[in-house]
């Protein structure tokens, strides 16, 4: 074994409190997490790293060693940690545990949880925020199910600093081909991921080769040692090029001036920067920073304030500010929006349901988001996708849904700031899962303002009529059932409009003539409409046999501002007559029904349908998908690609 020049310490020596004279300047903080599978050697790999780099008190190890030996027990390196933890025990006010130690580089924090389901909680809720990973994997077992799951979380939470150490290669006589195989697996799946592993070192936490020391064991191993990898990495800069982020935490009223006291999350302020908070839209300059207590000579700070500091400030103007607004410059504002896309992940036993209204909070700000729809759901193991939208996310899935909020939400998506695109979803005053914010949707297109755009808020969608024509037996109530089902279970509020069901009620007084058949239309786009405006998507299903009248409705519907479609539910007149469902073929023939479409009432086939479905030819899966196709891109407006100009 030959020691690194840099990062060796004299045996026995306590850490290094300051860099020492010859070395290096000593590095920022580093805080790390380190995941992967419970079995994979967590406890020793951070056992042995406290050890190496003598961060354990001493005479620790050896009391742990001899006590091993008493009982006739093996000692391990995991037992430090158990020590430490327990010894941490009282302290513990939250669910991750810090574990800090240092070279004469670097002083790190290993943020260790439990569990990932903690870890993401610390992570969301900004309780502790690691600036790297190391993902550890067994080189006997290889990838598990675990370690995908770690890695994909990773990557949702926007960490990009990740080392692999592929643990326990002593068990694998040190094969490098054992090792370049679970590397290129490795840097695929992390590589689909968009975090693709910055190195993968192959180590012995047990015996201690290549954490920060080079091992001859792996002298095939030309990448840097563990210790090496991580001290690459960026302490994550607190987001100072970035535009200030100024998140308030409450207002003051303090002689007769309105004090701001907030977190400057990213970007920085100074007296004389123009600021407007968001949303709202209100806008000043920033009179003064406050200071406590004031300083002796009677002066006052004029910044900058930088990333991460907590502050307090006056402004020019007597703005009423809220807890949970964003200041920021005028000029690079954050996107503010009610409706948006994110990825959650979902952590509470009773699964997360589309049409839920679910308390959310982002920084200090609280709202209530309705779950609009649920994309699809991913298998964070072999990130594989649901082939189309779900009802709900299950315990520990991952999801992409859209997220329409009750009232607009000021955050910047797509891991511009992370900080403040992460937020948590709360089942009363549990946190329930959390997500990250990847786009703003624009909401324009979804109905006007005022009252139908609340309507739109509750609901994630607009009204629509779908309107399906067709001969008597051509699958026209079939479909329209099948839709609805599809559009409720993908969480759009669906109501079929039948014929045969108006017939019996609001046209009972009607029959087959060609000016009752165009009344009967008449009242069945009205009501139509009026249930579309109400936010329904509503599927009407009727022969209406003539096109003149169709083209009325469907004039009706664009005066109102109302999607509208028409369908052709096409089956040829020999194939509905075998098929007479209800045997009225075989009674008008036999004359017992006059006026009977397609007998001898005609039946106009649209020259121009939105959609046209030969049910003879197609199965009726496959048209219900067309059908919820159509009827989801009307009521609901497109994703953009990225957030940008998404915002309203
Ligand atoms: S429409 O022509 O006015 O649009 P609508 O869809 O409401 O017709 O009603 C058609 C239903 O009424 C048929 O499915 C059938 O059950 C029944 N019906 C009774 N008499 C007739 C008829 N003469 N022509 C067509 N359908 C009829």
């Amino acid at each position: 074994m030959t020691k690194l020049s840099d990062t060796t310490l004299p045996a026995g020596a306590p850490a290094a409190a300051a860099p020492s004279a010859g070395t290096a300047p000593a590095l920022p903080h580093l805080s790390f997490v380190v995941v992967g599978h419970v079995d994979h050697g967590k406890s020793t790999l951070i056992g042995r790293l406290l050890f190496d780099t003598h961060s354990v008190e001493e005479g620790k190890a050896e009391r742990i060693q001899a006590a091993c030996k008493a009982e006739g027990m093996e000692f391990e390196y995991a037992f430090l940690m158990d020590a430490l933890l327990e010894e941490q025990a009282q302290n513990i006010t939250m669910d991750t545990t810090r574990v800090p130690f240092r070279t004469d580089r670097r002083a790190y924090t290993i943020i260790d949880a439990p569990g990932h389901k903690e870890f993401l909680k610390n992570m969301i809720t900004g309780a502790a925020s690691a600036d790297a990973a190391v993902l550890l994997v067994d080189a006997k077992e290889g990838l598990r199910e675990q370690t995908r799951r770690h890695g994909f979380l990773l990557s949702l939470l926007g960490l990009r600093q990740i080392v692999v150490a592929v643990n326990k290669m002593d068990l694998v006589n040190y094969d490098q081909k054992v090792f370049d195989s679970i590397s290129a697996e490795l840097r695929e799946f992390l590589g689909r991921l968009g975090v693709p592993p910055t190195h993968i070192v192959p180590i012995s936490a047990k015996l201690g080769y290549g954490l920060i020391s080079r091992s001859e064991h792996f002298s095939w191993y030309k990448g840097p040692v563990l210790l090496e990898a991580l001290e690459q990495f960026r302490s994550t800069p607190p987001a100072a090029g970035a535009p200030l982020r100024l998140t308030v935490q409450d207002v003051y009223r303090f002689d007769a001036r309105r004090i701001v006291a907030g977190l400057v999350e990213a970007g920085s302020l100074s007296v004389g920067d123009r600021i407007e908070f968001f949303p709202g839209g209100k806008h000043s300059v920033i009179k003064t920073i406050e200071e406590w207590p004031a300083r002796a000579d009677g002066s006052t700070p004029k910044g900058p304030v930088g990333a991460g500091r907590s502050t307090a400030i006056t402004l020019a103007d007597e703005l009423f500010i809220e807890r949970g607004q964003i200041g920021g410059p005028p000029e690079d504002p954050p996107s503010v929006s009610y409706y948006f896309t994110a990825r959650v992940f979902w952590l509470h036993a009773d699964s997360l349901k589309v049409g839920e209204l679910v308390p959310l909070r982002l920084g200090a700000q609280q709202g209530e988001g309705r779950i609009a729809s649920i994309e699809r759901t991913l298998d964070a193991v072999t990130l594989d996708a649901s082939t189309g939208p779900a009802t709900e996310v299950k315990r520990h899935e991952v999801a992409e849904v859209r997220i329409r909020m009750r009232r607009p939400l000021a955050f910047d998506a797509g891991g511009r700031l992370p900080a403040l695109g992460r937020f948590v979803l709360m089942r009363g005053r549990r946190i329930a899962g959390g997500g990250v914010i990847d786009a703003a949707l624009r909401d324009d297109a979804v109905g006007g303002g005022g009252l139908s755009a609340n309507r739109v808020a509750l609901l994630g969608h607009r009204g629509t009529v779908i309107w399906m024509t067709g001969l008597s037996g051509s699958g026209k109530s079939t479909l329209a059932q099948e839709l609805e089902k599809r559009l409720l279970r993908a969480g759009v509020l669906a109501a079929v409009l039948d014929g045969d069901v108006l017939r019996t009620g609001l046209s009972r007084n009607l029959g087959f003539t060609t000016e009752d058949r165009r009344e009967n239309l008449r009242r069945a786009i009205e009501l139509a409409l009026h249930l579309a405006d109400a936010g329904v998507v509503v599927i009407a299903a009727l022969i209406s046999p003539f096109r003149a009248d169709r083209a009325m409705a469907a004039k009706r519907a664009a005066d109102r501002g109302i999607p509208f479609a028409e369908v052709f539910v096409n089956a040829p007149l020999a194939e509905c007559e075998r098929r007479d469902p209800k045997q009225l073929y075989k009674r008008a023939r036999a004359g017992e029904i006059p006026l009977f479409t397609g007998i001898d009432s005609p039946y106009e086939a649209p020259l121009a349908p939105d959609l046209e479905l030969r049910t003879d030819e197609v199965p009726v899966g496959e048209s219900v998908e067309k059908l919820a196709d159509l009827a989801l891109a009307l009521a609901r407006p497109p994703i953009p690609e990225n957030g940008a100009g998404a915002d309203i």
